[in-house]
């Protein structure tokens, strides 16, 4: 803590002890939640309250991502939103960080664009902010800040968890896959695995305040331990680890790589009793030529021939995928490919996106792009097919009995409840306050396309 440690008493001096409050708006995956609660940790630590709504902040900060560029677009509208108020409130910061301001032609854009906005940093800057808003308040300068990949991680940071029983956990930072679509590795740098003893210290710290479902994060979970020296433990040993840690009872990981989902991964996930049988395994395009393209490293059978064999050892297994339509050089066969892989593995839940060129990568220097027509055409038919197979999986469900806990209330119905089934349905259940963070037996009573409602029984 020693980056806020430092900086505390100085702003509130400058501050006159007036207390500020903060908004966070958080864009893009998981990974950047994790962020933003660090940056929650961080601002409480510096003395600032959380505020409801962005009106009622003087901080906002923007979290941002790069995947695609509607992500993009909607920092700039946000940003534009925020002119006028920053024109004429004083007590008003306007902060961006996260993926988007790791990128030296967006810190131009904003430099240029949106110069009203005071700190502007990147993903390897975070332990900076302190100090950073801390120039900004006594200089009344802007602190727009390019920090390169390091090779160490920083851990002292604070975390302020969501509330209720769900947490999720970084194992793994940056990736080193380039995929040729991808921006990732170039805003989050090489691979870099947390200690294994920090992970179990925060996920031990979590069990003890009553989380009982952990999601280890990483943009490559299953390449945990390969930057490490000695590379006797592997991701299958952190889930190990994890199991053994009481009170948790459900372990899930985002995302693993499927080049590098090892038969020793397999068979743990098969006789694990807590870790959840609900695979999200990205295959990204069903056509081996489009996949050789992406770089990703396996063929169309190959990632057939994994899911086989996960179907035959894991009991229950399920499956949730992302996919890219309209990848340069994408013919009408390619994407067949992909639409048989959609209908062979069966999907629980398909996530799916039209190819967005990013800047700097290989795939946006690539000849063959295609008109946004095709993508919008093929998008509308793998939407349509995954659907079809959603809905009459969910049909399976009806009448069954299934242990659930009940993670809390309903968001689009106050007086009902949600929880999943192991493989990741969502239920909606007819329950009591009092039941929240209890695993109850219930029977699915309909299926409602995108839920299943269930009973106590
Ligand atoms: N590390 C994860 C992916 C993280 S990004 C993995 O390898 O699975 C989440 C998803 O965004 C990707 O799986 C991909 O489907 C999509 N995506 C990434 N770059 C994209 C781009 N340039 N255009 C469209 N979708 C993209
Ligand atoms: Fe991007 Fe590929 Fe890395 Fe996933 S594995 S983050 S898609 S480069
Ligand atoms: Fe977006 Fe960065 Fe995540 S680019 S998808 S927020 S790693």
């Amino acid at each position: 803590m020693k980056y806020i440690i430092n900086y505390e008493n100085k702003i509130k001096k400058v501050l006159n002890e007036k207390v500020y409050k903060y908004y966070i708006d958080t864009m893009g995956c998981a990974l950047n939640e994790n962020d933003s609660m660090k940056y929650s940790g961080i601002l409480s630590k510096m003395g600032f309250e959380k505020a409801e709504n962005i009106e009622d902040a003087n901080i906002v900060l923007f979290n941002t991502c790069s995947i695609r560029e509607n992500a993009e677009k909607t920092l700039y509208g946000r940003l534009g939103a925020l002119k006028n108020r920053k024109k004429t409130d004083e007590n008003f910061y306007i902060c961006v960080v996260g993926c988007m301001s790791q990128q030296k032609h967006i810190l131009e854009k904003i430099k240029e664009s949106y110069s009203y906005v005071d700190i502007v940093l990147g993903t390897h800057s975070m332990q900076y902010f302190a100090k950073s808003f801390y120039n900004v308040i006594s200089l009344n300068k802007k602190v727009v800040e390019y920090v390169e990949d390091k090779d160490e991680l920083t851990e002292e940071i604070p975390i302020i968890y969501e509330e209720g029983v769900k947490a999720s956990v970084s194992i793994i930072y940056g990736c080193n896959n380039f995929c040729t679509y991808c921006i990732v590795p170039y805003v989050r740098g090489r691979e870099k695995s947390r200690k294994t003893e920090d992970i179990l210290n925060d996920i031990k710290y979590l069990a003890k305040q009553g989380y009982k479902e952990i999601t280890l994060l990483g943009q490559n979970v299953n390449s945990y331990g390969n930057d490490f020296k000695d590379n006797s433990y592997n991701f299958v040993n952190l889930l190990k680890d994890v199991e053994d840690i009481e009170g948790i009872d459900s372990i899930k990981f985002i995302s693993p790589h499927p080049k590098d989902f090892s038969d020793e991964l397999i068979k743990y996930i098969a006789t694990s009793k807590k870790v959840s049988k609900q695979i999200h395994l990205p295959l990204q395009s069903g056509s081996s030529k489009i996949l050789k393209l992406m770089g990703r490293k396996y063929t169309k059978e190959k990632y057939l021939n994994l899911v086989d064999k996960m179907k035959k050892i894991i009991p229950n297994v399920s499956f949730s995928t992302d996919v890219i339509v309209g990848f340069p050089n994408e013919t009408e066969l390619d994407f067949l490919d992909t639409l048989d892989v959609v209908e062979k593995v069966e999907y629980n839940q398909v996530y799916m996106f039209i190819y967005s060129p990013r800047k700097g990568t290989v795939a946006e220097k690539m000849e063959g792009h295609i008109s946004e027509k095709i993508q919008k055409e093929r998008f509308q038919r793998l939407k349509k097919l995954a659907d079809e197979i959603i809905y009459k999986k969910n049909d399976e469900y009806v009448g069954k009995i299934y242990n659930i806990l009940i993670e809390g209330k309903s968001k689009n119905n106050e007086d009902k409840y949600t929880g999943r089934t192991a493989d990741g349905k969502i239920v909606i259940i007819d329950a009591k306050p009092e039941d929240i963070g209890k695993e109850k037996e219930i029977k699915i009573v309909s299926n409602n396309k995108w839920y299943l409602t269930g009973e106590i029984i």
